[in-house]
């Protein structure tokens, strides 16, 4: 059983909460941690958090967990990550995981030194069909991916923007890219593997604001498949889309925040639908699924599924695609070397 502190209670927390009481007595959530102290003690006293606190190191000393959700602002992330590994936690932290290549290898240099595991969120793996899907790709019986869309398409007016944090490139760590999107495009990527060059735009739309609420992607994969890829924040029809069009299959998924199996749809030549596959219809794309396999993982004393590379994989696309965006170059996996600025740093300036 892991003991369970949980450090920011905010909008998103109570979606933590719900998978942690979903993993019964796998778990005991024993503290949550808010620096806005009267929004922490609401919080716990909603969820029957027995213990309720305004700092992470006064709750790490007193409460030793075994794991952590943080649900902080992004800004925040790579600080309190790095101190729970430090005290001995397991860590499950939210997207964006961190600022740059740079913060992310030292993150990774920390998680080792430490013995804990360090996680991110990025739950749209996590459902029956897109674990079906890889399993798919991964046996070539659909053939090669040729050609992929992914397309995160949302609508956010400026009372989403209020919030102290979002709009400002310091505290959210990017735009529609960095904040919505990646789930999709982290998908993508878990799909069809390593990625080789990007060529991207980016705009601020309509928005005060200094992050980016539309960008768009033109990517090359290794196995030589290519992708579009548009992310946005002002498309008044929202819609979340993944389509991979293989040499004997489209494979498909449209939904906006979550995913059930029904959501997907496989299609022949001639428009034919396959519906013979047997999915689970009972694992949607969620965080519940997420934290699930974690403990799965956790219990069995392997590496979770979204940690390391496997974790790094989509910053570095955002990297590339930033850089790319911002230099109108094609940049190629390979030029995003400490010797980059864009490594140190996604708008390319020193920190
Ligand atoms: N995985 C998803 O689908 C998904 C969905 C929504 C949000 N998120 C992510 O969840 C995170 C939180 O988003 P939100 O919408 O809940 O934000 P929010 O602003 O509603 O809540 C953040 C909370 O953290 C508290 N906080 C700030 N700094 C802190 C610190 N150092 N220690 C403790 N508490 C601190 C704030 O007081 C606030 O209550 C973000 O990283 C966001 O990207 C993920």
């Amino acid at each position: 059983m892991q003991r369970v502190a949980l450090i920011g209670t905010g909008a998103f927390a109570s979606t933590h909460v719900e998978a942690l009481h979903a993993a019964g007595e796998r778990v005991r959530l024993v503290a949550a941690v808010n620096t806005d102290v009267a929004r922490g003690q609401a919080f716990c006293q909603q969820h029957g958090i027995p213990a309720c606190y305004a700092d992470t190191a006064t709750m790490l000393h007193a409460e030793q967990p075994d794991l952590v959700h943080i649900c902080t602002p992004p800004g925040t992330h790579a600080a309190l990550s790095m101190q729970c590994l430090a005290a001995g936690a397991h860590v499950l932290c939210e997207k964006p995981l961190c600022a740059s290549l740079a913060e992310f290898d030292r993150l990774l240099a920390a998680e080792a030194a430490s013995g804990r595991t360090l996680s991110t969120v990025f739950q749209w793996r996590f459902g029956a069909a897109a674990q079906f899907v890889q399993r798919l790709l991964h046996t070539g019986e659909v053939g090669r991916p040729l050609l992929a869309t992914c397309h995160t398409l949302w609508y956010r007016e400026m009372d989403y923007y209020a919030v102290p944090w979002r709009g400002q490139w310091a505290a959210s760590l990017g735009g529609t890219t960095m904040g919505h999107g990646i789930h999709l495009m982290d998908l993508l990527l878990w799909l069809l593997g390593d990625w080789q060059e990007v060529q991207a735009i980016m705009r601020t739309f309509e928005h005060p604001i200094e992050v980016e609420n539309v960008s768009l992607a033109l990517v090359t994969f290794a196995s030589g498949a290519v992708g579009s890829i548009a992310n946005s924040a002002v498309s008044p029809r929202q819609e979340t889309h993944l389509r991979l069009d293989c040499q004997q299959a489209t494979l498909e998924v449209k939904a906006l925040y979550r995913y059930d199996t029904s959501d997907w749809a496989f299609t022949l030549p001639g428009d034919v639908p396959i519906t013979g596959w047997r999915i689970p219809q009972d694992q949607p794309g969620t965080l519940t699924a997420q934290v699930a396999a974690l403990l799965d993982s956790l219990e069995a004393g392997q590496p979770p599924l979204v940690s390391g590379w496997e974790a790094r994989r989509v910053l570095e696309f955002i990297t590339g695609l930033y850089q790319a965006a911002r230099t109108g170059s094609v940049v190629r996996r390979a030029d995003l070397t400490p010797d980059n600025p864009f490594y140190h740093s996604l708008t390319g300036q020193p920190v």
